[in-house]
């Protein structure tokens, strides 16, 4: 199964993504993880993209097509993919178009997780990631069972992103809206675009999703 996930910052794309590479057997590829692991590593794309992504905008069409080429052709996609954060503007998706049907894969279904602007803001600035694993947490939405200790691993560190604060999400909102918002009606034309409500909770997002997955002809 070959999915995209769209959505604006904070829907919900990275925690549902994983929940969904584990039912059907699938990889997540976030294009903001792997350039936050770019910025880490300390490389010429992360010193590139470092001061861009804490500035809330994107970074260049060029770095983020190369990057996902060479990651759908890594052996852990053969049985499929969800992209999480790619693409992102209209020549992006374009450029997928293109990789995709050199290839010979096809999307199965491109998913629009729908959440209003005012329910974002809160989203993101309550988020933290276990250092250890990268599992998901929120201050109010999604707690781990211990406080302070990571569900999945047992970690007990854990971190905030650089571009999570109120500051920046309006940014990143209006980078949604003028850049990625266009890329609707692209998918639209190919008849692959479905819409989820992503104001649900956590729980009920993933069986919206589930059952959408599950009655796509196969
Ligand atoms: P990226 O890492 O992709 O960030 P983003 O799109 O801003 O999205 P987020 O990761 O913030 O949100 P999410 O939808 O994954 O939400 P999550 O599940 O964590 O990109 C970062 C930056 O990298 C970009 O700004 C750009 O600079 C650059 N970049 C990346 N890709 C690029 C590209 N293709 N082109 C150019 N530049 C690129 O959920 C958020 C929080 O809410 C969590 O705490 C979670 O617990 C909670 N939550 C989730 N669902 C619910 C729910 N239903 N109810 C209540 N709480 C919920
Ligand atoms: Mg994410
Ligand atoms: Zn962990």
């Amino acid at each position: 199964m070959k999915l995209i996930l769209l959505g604006p910052p904070g829907a919900g794309k990275g925690t549902q993504a994983k929940r969904l590479q584990e039912r059907y057997g699938i990889v997540q590829i976030s294009t903001g993880d792997m350039l936050r692991a770019e910025v880490a590593a300390g490389s010429d794309i992360g010193r590139e993209a470092k001061a861009v992504m804490e500035a809330g905008k994107l970074v260049s069409d060029d770095i983020l097509v190369r990057m996902l080429a060479s990651r759908v052709d890594r052996p852990d996609c053969a049985k499929g993919f969800i992209l999480d954060g790619f693409p992102r503007t209209v020549p992006q998706a374009e450029a997928l178009d293109g990789m995709l049907a050199s290839r010979n894969l096809q999307l199965d279904a491109v998913v629009e997780l729908k959440v209003d602007d005012a329910a974002l803001t809160d989203r993101i600035a309550g988020r933290y990631t276990c250092a250890a694993c990268g599992a998901g947490y929120h201050d109010s939405f999604q707690l781990p069972r211990t406080q302070g200790v990571c569900d999945s691993c047992g970690g007990t560190r854990f971190t905030r992103r650089a571009d999570d604060n109120r500051e920046t999400v309006g940014a990143r909102l209006a980078a949604y809206h003028e850049q990625t918002a266009p890329i609707l009606p692209h998918y639209a034309k190919q008849e692959r675009l479905y819409a989820i409500d992503g104001m649900a909770d956590i729980d009920d997002v993933t069986v919206a999703l589930v059952a959408l997955l599950d009655s796509l002809p196969r």
